[in-house]
């Protein structure tokens, strides 16, 4: 699970969009959704492009789905969508907020067209939903 600028911030940040769970309680319950589905996880976090696009490549090289929350770089970044491309084993685009109720320049996704699924506007629980959905694929 990878998380892209900002939402290391979670609890802090316009808590009336995001919700007040903390990235800390985020992580928490993916590794809780995780055990329960009997898989392994790993949650993570980067308000650095060249950081997260490493960890794509690493997941692309061992063959692993990945659920992505690209916070604004799911608006702006080619390149990132460009070394989603290679995930083979499955990506999910996460959103906490529903990104279509809110300013229009939030309506473009990069990711989208090339994600297994998106999942969009359920809050926290949006993560677990993934992991479920790659877990049983
Ligand atoms: C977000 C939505 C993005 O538009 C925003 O830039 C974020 C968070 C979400 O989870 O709702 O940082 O990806």
């Amino acid at each position: 699970m990878i998380n892209g600028p900002n939402l290391g911030r979670l609890g802090k940040r316009q808590p009336e969009v995001y919700g007040a769970t903390t990235y800390a309680d985020l992580v928490a319950l993916c590794e809780r959704a995780a055990a329960e589905l009997g898989v392994e996880v790993q949650v993570r976090q980067s308000d650095s492009e060249a950081e997260l696009l490493g960890w794509i490549h690493a997941a692309a090289d061992a063959g692993e789905p990945v659920v992505l929350n690209a916070g604004a770089l799911t608006h702006t970044s080619i390149a990132l969508r460009d070394a989603c491309a290679e995930l083979a084993a499955g990506l999910v685009e996460v959103h906490i907020s529903n990104v279509h109720a809110r300013e229009e320049f939030r309506h473009q996704s990069y990711l989208s067209a090339i994600a297994t699924g998106v999942i969009v506007g359920c809050g926290v629980a949006g993560y677990p939903l993934a992991l479920r959905f790659l877990a049983e694929r």
